[in-house]
């Protein structure tokens, strides 16, 4: 496998392992509460590893797909997310409804001709801003007294399914297309 894609698989092991152990955190409404300060460790990791991911994706991976005819034409493993963006965009539902005080991350420049070009088929950009818009506000609830747990573990699941989706879909996906991936 490609040197960078190795990294980046290893990489999206780490960040699974992260989540699942947010996961262990809030086995009960209680729980969130109760673990408060763990979580919020765990969360400011979390977002952390993702920030040097989404750093690479976005200055290498995505660029080279970018400009590959492949890109556009979908494929049967491709379309398939487009079933789950179609019934549910939770990426997009993120980003609307954000509150003011969130701090938006900004694109490399790599990022603007891709932007203005591409589709949720293609590069999927809206997840990588959507996740740091959920972990802001998951970092919210925690600083609150008391915390609203049922309101937590809502963004909770909803960042977790994305995050798994969206990795799914680089791997069974993008990876495949990238040049010299095999
Ligand atoms: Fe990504
Ligand atoms: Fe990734």
């Amino acid at each position: 496998m490609n040197s960078l894609l190795k990294e980046l698989s290893e990489e999206h092991r780490s960040i699974l392992e992260k989540l699942e152990h947010l996961r262990s955190l809030t086995d009960t409404h209680e729980a969130v509460s109760k673990n408060k300060g763990a979580l919020k460790e765990t969360l400011l990791e979390l977002r952390r590893r993702l920030h040097l991911h989404h750093g690479k994706e976005e200055k290498i991976l995505f660029p080279a797909l970018h400009r590959l005819p492949r890109i556009r034409e979908g494929g049967p493993r491709c379309s398939l997310f487009m079933t789950h963006l179609m019934n549910d965009n939770i990426a997009q539902s993120f980003i609307e409804s954000a509150p003011d005080w969130v701090v938006l991350p900004t694109d490399p420049p790599e990022m603007e001709e891709i932007r203005a070009e591409n589709s949720p088929l293609m590069i999927p950009l809206k997840e990588h801003r959507g996740g740091d818009i959920a972990m802001q506000c998951m970092l919210h609830e925690l600083d609150q007294n008391p915390t609203d747990e049922g309101e937590f573990l809502f963004l909770l699941n909803r960042f977790s399914r994305m995050l798994r989706l969206h990795i799914e879909k680089e791997e069974t996906c993008l990876f495949l297309i990238y040049p010299g991936s095999s």
